[in-house]
């Protein structure tokens, strides 16, 4: 087996800092538990002068990986050798710049643009981080592989562990998946098991399954996976003439995302490819807005790595003891137990991050916007229009700011939330079908 040099596993830990190597499969610090990240020696990547310099790989996209939308940025994730990278042509998504949109949130017109990631092999952004996962997986030879998922997780792990012939099982929580993310993983072949419990249930048992039957995990503890979630920041930096824009937008679930976008920053800045770092916003669900109280109640910062571990294990003895349950409509993001929770917390402060809350209501809202003026999204893609709304109002970001707020997953995903919404009368963009007499006239006298 042949493993690029230049990478290799690092705890994010300042007090253990223990490294391994990237032929390891681990989820967690072996040593001290803590989260682990990939790590470049980057006098060894044979790295572009500028980002601009990845714009060559276009007149090439016939070579498979020049076409990928991860892995034409590989120096930049230069884990594995070329023959072990996976890929179904990811990453072909699209920056729109949304005037309509913009205007109606009274921004400048050209400012607003959203980042389909809807439009990946299995129609959410999941497909980033799985490439890159799915890659790892081949390179350290592993035959069997499995996630805990609200549903975007299952469907992309099965499509990809399906195309380079890995088992999948996914654990899901009773009740708690959108019916087009679960058609999907049953569709592409993966075991599904039904946990009588939540997401944060299944994500417990999924880390004890694969320990105890050497599985291979595909969450976002895997930090390998969140390797491939860098490219989306690099793909916004691209569609905007490799310029950064001031804000990124993105909803916080497990926050693997958002600590993906952090890293990729730390990193870009640090190797001199970009000149300034955008602002973050994280926006969670109301109902599942564990970051929000720790961010902004509890005031917990990244510190250097030294996390106030005591005030995050009383928190959530907290919500043990009064028997919370995370409850929203955005059920991709109804997370209490943030797995990335320290990483989201780096990144917050590469990024001179803010974190915000909104409720069910205004994301439905806000979701029914975006499929007015767009190319429509899940109900967890519109918490960063919801919350865009907030920090408008309060000036937190200027109607001159260049935004780009990232739409995780597609329309269709979830179609009941959708005509639950667009039926229900009195909502300001509802759009309920009419009803007609078998009748021309009736028919007629009803188009506008
Ligand atoms: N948006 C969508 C559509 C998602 O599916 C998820 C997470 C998120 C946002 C949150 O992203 O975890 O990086 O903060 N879905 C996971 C799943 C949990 O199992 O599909 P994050």
């Amino acid at each position: 087996m042949s493993v690029q040099s230049s990478a290799y596993q690092r705890c994010i830990n300042p007090q253990c800092a223990a490294t391994f190597g990237c032929d390891e499969v681990l989820f967690e610090c072996p040593a001290c538990g803590d989260l682990l990240d990939i790590c470049y020696n980057w006098d060894t990547v044979p790295l572009p002068e500028r980002l601009m310099d990845f714009s060559t790989r276009w007149a090439t996209r016939n070579d498979r990986l020049d076409f990928s939308g991860v892995w034409r940025f590989r120096e930049l994730l230069d884990f594995c050798p070329d023959t072990a990278k996976v890929s179904i042509g990811e990453g072909q998504t699209v920056l729109q710049q949304n005037c309509g949109l913009a205007a109606e949130l009274g921004m400048h017109p050209t400012r607003l643009f959203l980042q389909y990631e809807g439009l990946n092999p299995s129609g959410s952004f999941k497909d980033n981080g799985m490439t890159a996962a799915f890659s790892h997986a081949t390179m350290v030879g592993a035959t069997a592989s499995a996630c805990a998922s609200t549903g975007n997780t299952s469907a992309s792990m099965a499509l990809y562990a399906h195309s380079c012939g890995l088992k999948a099982t996914v654990f899901i929580g009773q009740g708690k998946i959108a019916f087009g993310k679960l058609s999907q993983s049953m569709d592409y072949g993966a075991q599904t098991i039904q946990i009588d419990g939540d997401f944060d249930d299944c994500m417990r048992q999924v880390q004890d399954v694969c320990r105890q039957m050497k599985i291979y995990l595909v969450n976002s503890l895997n930090p390998f996976r969140l390797e491939g979630q860098k490219t989306i920041m690099l793909r916004i930096i691209e569609q905007l003439g490799w310029d950064v824009p001031d804000w990124i937008v993105v909803p916080g679930g497990n926050l693997g995302n958002s600590s993906a976008f952090g890293k990729a920053f730390m990193e870009l800045k640090a190797l001199g490819l970009i000149d300034r770092v955008p602002r973050l916003a994280v926006i969670n669900a109301s109902g599942a807005n564990t970051l929000t109280e720790i961010y902004n109640d509890k005031k917990l910062r990244w510190n250097g790595g030294n996390v106030d571990e005591a005030a995050i294990a009383a928190y959530y003895k907290g919500l043990d003891a009064s028997g919370y349950r995370p409850h929203t409509i955005a059920s991709a993001i109804e997370i209490s137990r943030p797995v990335n929770l320290k990483k989201c917390l780096r990144a917050l402060e590469v990024c001179d991050g803010v974190v915000l809350a909104v409720t069910d209501e205004e994301i439905l809202d806000a979701k029914a916007q975006i499929g007015k003026y767009g190319l429509g999204c899940e109900p967890a893609s519109a918490a960063t229009i919801a919350g865009l709304k907030y920090l408008l109002a309060d000036g937190t970001v200027g109607k001159d700011d260049r935004v780009a707020c990232v739409l995780t997953g597609h329309v269709l995903k979830d179609p009941n939330a959708t005509v639950e919404y667009h039926s229900r009368m009195g909502r300001e963009y509802s759009n309920p079908p009419l009803q007609a007499a078998n009748d021309l006239d009736k028919i007629i006298a009803l188009i506008k």
